[in-house]
């Protein structure tokens, strides 16, 4: 994930490094995450981009990182269950403890990822265990408005590690139609699909497997 706070409190996504095509300097671009009338993408020497500026008489940066922080547990609370509704709430427009906890309640073995921007949970990813070789990536999502930023890229990435150094030699997932950009994301991850089963909640659910 690339994402900046600018001296002043406003967030940036950090696009990437390019050259400028006269003078060869080192370049970012970067992108608004916010309604400014003059443009979204911006571009700023480098050296200026992660050069210090004065504030309130102490040399800050003037583009600071913003950090993913990400919490990895088996062993699920009540505390971790809540933060999965506040992102399900919001990922999905929905939350039902009920149908939650009649899934949760028939596994033992779970891999939980959470990840929060400046304490504010933003995005999970949860799987359990099917059997010592196959693993079952269940529900995961990313509030709005950190969308688009590499997180559940990152998610995936790291819940992938996890399942190779636990010794799974498949990770399985189902999806739908209306979730495109998970679709894509798992195809872009090395997914196949493998087929599809009709369901209750939205459409067919299309089967998905990665052997490492
Ligand atoms: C699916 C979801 C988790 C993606 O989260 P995200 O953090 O925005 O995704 P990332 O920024 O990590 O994107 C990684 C890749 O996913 C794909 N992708 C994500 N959003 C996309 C979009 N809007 N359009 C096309 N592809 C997209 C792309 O391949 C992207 O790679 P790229 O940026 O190099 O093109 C998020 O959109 C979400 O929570 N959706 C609602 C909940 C959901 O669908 N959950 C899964 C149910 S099975």
């Amino acid at each position: 994930m690339k994402l900046f706070k600018h001296y002043k409190n406003k967030e940036y996504k950090y696009i990437g490094e390019a050259k400028h095509s006269e003078t060869l300097e080192d370049v970012v671009i970067y992108e608004t995450r916010y309604e400014n009338e003059s443009a979204k993408l911006w571009v700023r020497p480098k050296n200026m981009f992660f050069d210090l500026v004065e504030k309130n008489g102490n040399q800050v940066s003037r583009f600071k990182e913003i950090q993913l922080e990400l919490r990895e547990t088996s062993i699920i609370s009540e505390s971790d269950i809540q933060h999965i509704g506040q992102i399900m709430v919001k990922a999905f427009g929905q939350w039902d403890p009920k149908w939650f906890y009649s899934t949760f309640s028939n596994h033992s073995k779970f891999y939980l990822l959470l990840a929060f921007i400046e304490n504010t949970p933003v995005a999970f990813k949860l799987g359990y265990d099917l059997n010592k070789n196959e693993f079952y990536s269940w529900l995961g999502g990313v509030i709005p408005e950190y969308r688009g930023l590499g997180i559940a890229a990152d998610l995936m990435k790291k819940q992938h590690e996890w399942c190779q150094m636990n010794g799974y030699s498949k990770v399985q997932t189902k999806t739908q139609n209306r979730f495109r950009e998970m679709l894509l994301l798992n195809i872009r991850f090395g997914f196949d699909i493998i087929g599809y089963h009709m369901s209750n909640e939205g459409g067919p659910k299309i089967i998905l497997e990665k052997y490492f």
